[in-house]
């Protein structure tokens, strides 16, 4: 039986802490989580004495060794202080990505793992998906020979980037850094994993056009219930985000109502009140966001394959489009359809259908991953999706790069 503890239960944490219950071979051994109803409720739902549920880091690590490994969910900036606490106190690590948003802290946690000779283990959680693994299966079957270029959408939704991006957690550099980094290392991570070549060059440019204070509509209110007169004609209006969710903002509205009430188990109405004052109440041209809306990205990798990277805020649904164009055949697909197509130059084409991994947890990329977690902890297998740190490094390397380009306007070597 693996033994592991979980700091930090927000969104992430709380998903992880729900697929290690469901893991016959792992148990849950301590909780640390800053927010008292958030750990209380984690506590009570996972059995825990209540000497082993904390509300400080610092009072968790001084307890020495709870578990064998450890879930670090915390916020982008937290990560390095958590992650180095961790590996001194000798746990194994899965990581929440990004690393960090310093590549320097990134590369000091690597080190610090291979000194301590323990496992930190980043979740990339898009590799774990049957759409992924069945892609990586295709490609490295031959079926498409060798591949010459990648190219990548990631449409991240108009709603869901002025939940996140505009009003939300990663609306600010300064404070999570650059959304290329936030968003997009799942994607630069999945390039080098379909390739297995590490990026040589890269270009990038970005942009923001609309969430900025000029585009704001006259008379537009600074919160949406104040209420504000353009809020009819607006679809940033928070009574359409949140209040009257659609088939595509369904899915993410547990985990939004409890991160803008701050409660662990909101009623709707305290969802209502809270959007009068909470910041992601905020008309989304007053914000302080300053993050790229649209930003494209052009990697040459080491054997000469061409990839392309498209992050937009600007679609209906959340869902990457991928294009990847070998000698011999081609596959082009879109990961929330579970299906992706084969065609074979001169020969069939065929329809891949893959398992339906559900709405949330990136279409069942969160259970396995900790399935391969857990695994690799009881029996050191290493499975060729598990993307320990050597491995992110890769996309975070190329995530810095880009965002070095764009910021410059010069192709980057790495
Ligand atoms: N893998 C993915 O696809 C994916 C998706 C979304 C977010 N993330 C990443 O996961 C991480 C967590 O994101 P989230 O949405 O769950 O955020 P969140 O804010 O919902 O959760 C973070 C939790 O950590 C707690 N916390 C912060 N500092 C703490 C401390 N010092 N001690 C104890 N608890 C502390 C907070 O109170 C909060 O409950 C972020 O780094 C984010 O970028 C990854």
């Amino acid at each position: 039986m693996v033994r592991i503890a979980i700091l930090g239960l927000g969104n992430r944490g709380r998903r992880y802490a729900y697929q290690l219950k469901r893991c016959p071979n792992a148990e849950i051994t301590a909780v640390c989580e800053k927010k008292p109803e958030h750990l209380e409720g984690a506590r009570l739902y996972l059995d825990l004495p209540p000497q082993n549920a904390f509300l400080s880091d610092a009072e968790f690590f001084s307890r020495g060794k709870l578990a064998d490994a450890i879930v670090i969910a915390t916020q982008d900036r937290d990560h390095y202080g958590h992650a180095v606490a961790a590996l001194n106190a000798g746990y194994h690590v899965l990581l929440e990505k990004p690393v960090s948003p310093a590549l320097s802290e990134c590369e000091e946690i690597a080190a610090l793992a291979r000194k301590k000779n323990l496992a930190v283990v980043v979740c990339h959680v898009l590799r774990y998906s049957p759409f992924y693994n069945e892609i990586k299966r295709t490609i490295d079957s031959g079926a498409i020979g060798d591949i010459v270029s990648v190219n990548d959408t990631e449409n991240v939704g108009y709603w869901h980037f002025s939940h996140s991006y505009v009003r939300g957690n990663w609306r600010r550099e300064d404070e999570t850094g650059p959304s290329i980094l936030a968003k997009c290392c799942h994607d630069l991570d999945i390039i080098y994993y379909f390739t297995g070549q590490k990026c040589a060059e890269v270009f990038s440019s970005g942009s923001r056009k609309l969430f900025l204070p000029r585009n704001m509509p006259d008379g537009a209110a600074d919160y949406c219930l104040a209420p504000c007169p353009r809020a009819k004609t607006c679809p940033y209006d928070v009574k359409k985000i949140y209040l009257a969710p659609t088939l595509h903002t369904l899915p993410r509205m547990g985990a939004h109502i409890r991160l803008i009430t701050g409660l662990a188990k909101p009623k709707p109405k305290d969802l209502k009140e809270a959007l009068k004052t909470s910041p992601y109440g905020r008309c989304v041209y007053k914000c302080d966001n300053d993050v790229m809306e649209n930003q494209n990205v052009a990697l040459r990798l080491e054997n000469g394959i061409n990839a392309n990277l498209t992050m937009t805020a600007f679609s209906r649904g959340c869902f990457r489009r991928l294009h990847i164009s070998g000698t011999k055949g081609e596959i082009i697909g879109i990961d929330g359809k579970s299906k992706f197509k084969i065609n074979v130059f001169g020969g069939a084409s065929k329809t891949v259908r893959v398992r339906w991994g559900g709405f949330s947890g990136h279409f069942g990329g969160d259970r396995m991953l900790i399935r391969d977690f857990v695994e690799f902890l009881e029996t050191g297998k290493v499975t060729e999706r598990l993307s320990l740190i050597d491995t992110t490094l890769e996309s975070h390397r190329a995530a810095f790069a880009a965002e070095e380009s764009r910021k410059t306007g010069k192709a980057v070597s790495l």
